[in-house]
C-alpha cells in the first residue's frame, strides 16, 4: 500500500482507501498521527532552528525538563542520540562497557533491540543475524518468561521463575562457559518477540541479580514506551528501576527521528565526545517529544491504554476460547499478541496462518503488525488515542478474518 496521509488512529491510501491503525507505525504513533498539537509546535520551531549537533538549545531544554518529570529521579542523565532506536541500545551497550571495563551482554531469546550491528548483536532473530556473523563477541542468550512456550515445561501457576533462575545460574557458575558481563539488558515487555508480558516478578528477579553480580541492568523502553502499557514506561509495572532506559520511537511525538538514554548518576563517568553524531541535535524531534508528553499527560492517555487494552484482551480471549487456531493472546495496555497455533494441544506454529490474517485484515481495512519467535503473533499496536468505537470496529474486522482463515485451513 501507498499512503497518503493519516489522522489519529486511521490511515489514508493514494487510492482514497481508510484503514484503522492497530499498527501505529511500529509503536510510534502513540499520541496519534497528525496530533494537532505536537504539529503545530514543531512548524513553530522549524521557522525558527532545526538542526544544531548537540548545542544546547531551548528546545533540548525543554524536552530534557518534560522527560525527568516523568522518569524516576534516580535516571537523571539524559543524553539523546542519533535517529534510531538502535543508536539508543549502541550508547547505553558503549557505557555500561565504559562503566565496568567488561565486554560481555546478556540478552534474552526473542529479544529484538536493532539493525546496527552492535544492536543486531544484542537481536535474537537468526534470520536477522545470521548474514552478518560473526556479530559483537560475547553477547549470550538466556530464556526470556515466554510462558505459553517455557522451556523448562513449567506453568505460569506453578513455576519458580526458571527462567531467571537460569540467568542467575549462568552468571553464578564459573564453568557456565559465560564471562562476567557488563550489562544484561531487557525488554521489560518483549515486542517484536510477539507482545510477550513476563509475570510481575521476573523483571524484579532480573534486577535482584543484576545487584547480586554487579552487572548493569538496560531496560530497552523503545517499544514499550510512552503510555503503551498504562504507565509512562514498562518499567513502572515492577517497582523496578534500571541502570539505563533506551528509548525512542514515540519519544519524537508524530514520528521524527530521535532516540536517547537515561541512567542513574553514577554512571555518569564518560567523557563528552564519546558518542557523538551529527543529527544528535534534531530540534523539531525534542519539541515534538515534549509537546507528546504533554499530550500524553494532559490526556491521561496511559489510564486510557490500559483500560481499553484490558476491553480488547476480553474479546480476543473469547475469541481464544472459540478458536481452533488461536492459541494465546496476551499483552498490557495496547501492547497486544495474538498467536496462530495448527494445534492447540502441540502447539504447533502457524506463521502462513499469521499471515494469512494480516493481508485479510488489510483487505478489510485494517492494518496489524506479525512477529513473535516463530513469526506467527498478529500484533496490535494502534496509536493510543484509537476510540472504543474504532477499537470495536477493528477487532470485529481482526475476528471476521481469523474465522474465515480458519474456515479455509
Ligand atoms: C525494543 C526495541 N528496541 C530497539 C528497536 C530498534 O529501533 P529502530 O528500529 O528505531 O532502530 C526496536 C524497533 O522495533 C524495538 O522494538
Amino acid at each position: 500500500m501507498a499512503i497518503q496521509r493519516a489522522k489519529g488512529a486511521t490511515v489514508e491510501d493514494v487510492d482514497g482507501n481508510l484503514y484503522i491503525d492497530f499498527f501505529g507505525g511500529a509503536g510510534v504513533m502513540n499520541v496519534g498521527h497528525s496530533n494537532p498539537a505536537v504539529v503545530q509546535a514543531v512548524i513553530k520551531q522549524i521557522g525558527e532552528l532545526s538542526h544544531t549537533l548537540d548545542f544546547p538549545t531551548p528546545g533540548r531544554k525543554l524536552l530534557i525538563e518534560t522527560l525527568s518529570a516523568v522518569l524516576p529521579e534516580k535516571l537523571s542523565r539524559l543524553s539523546f542520540g542519533g535517529p534510531t532506536g538502535s543508536d539508543a541500545v549502541e550508547s547505553a551497550v558503549k557505557l555500561a562497557k565504559y562503566n565496568t571495563k567488561r565486554q560481555g551482554i546478556v540478552a534474552f531469546e526473542g529479544s529484538y533491540h536493532g539493525m546496527t550491528v552492535g544492536a543486531l548483536s544484542l537481536t535474537s532473530g537468526r534470520h536477522f543475524r545470521e548474514p552478518f556473523l560473526p556479530l559483537l563477541p560475547e553477547v549470550h542468550f538466556v530464556p526470556y518468561a515466554y510462558c505459553y512456550r517455557c522451556p523448562f515445561n513449567k506453568k505460569p501457576d506453578s513455576c519458580s521463575l526458571e527462567c531467571a533462575e537460569y540467568l542467575s545460574h549462568v552468571l553464578e557458575d564459573p564453568h557456565s562457559g559465560v564471562g562476567k558481563p557488563a550489562a544484561v539488558i531487557v525488554e521489560t515487555i518483549q515486542g517484536e518477540g510477539g507482545s510477550i508480558v513476563p509475570p510481575v516478578q521476573f523483571i524484579p528477579k532480573v534486577r535482584q541479580i543484576c545487584d547480586k553480580h554487579e552487572v548493569l541492568m538496560i531496560a530497552d523502553e523503545i517499544q514499550s514506551g510512552f503510555c503503551r502499557t498504562g504507565k509512562m514506561f514498562a518499567f513502572e509495572h515492577t517497582n523496578t528501576i534500571p541502570d539505563v532506559v533506551t528509548m525512542s520511537k514515540a519519544l519524537g511525538g508524530i514520528g521524527l527521528p530521535v532516540s536517547g538514554i537515561a541512567y542513574q548518576e553514577k554512571l555518569n563517568v564518560m567523557p563528552a565526545g564519546q558518542h557523538i553524531g551529527t543529527f544528535r541535535g534534531n530540534v523539531a524531534a525534542f519539541v515534538a517529544g515534549a509537546a507528546a508528553l504533554d499530550f500524553m499527560l494532559s490526556s491521561k492517555l496511559a489510564d486510557h491504554a490500559l483500560n481499553l487494552g484490558e476491553r480488547m484482551l476480553l474479546s480476543l480471549r473469547e475469541l481464544e476460547r472459540n478458536s481452533e487456531i488461536v492459541g494465546d493472546v496476551r499483552g498490557k495496555g495496547l501492547m497486544l499478541g495474538i498467536e496462530f497455533v495448527k494445534d492447540k494441544a502441540t502447539k504447533e506454529p502457524a506463521p502462513e496462518w499469521a499471515r494469512s490474517v494480516r493481508t485479510g485484515c488489510h483487505r478489510r481495512g485494517l492494518l496489524i503488525e506479525i512477529g513473535g519467535h516463530y513469526n506467527n503473533v498478529a500484533r496490535f499496536l494502534p496509536p493510543l488515542v484509537l476510540t472504543d468505537e474504532l477499537a470495536q470496529k477493528g477487532l470485529a474486522i481482526f475476528m471476521d478474518t481469523v474465522k474465515e482463515v480458519e474456515c479455509s485451513r
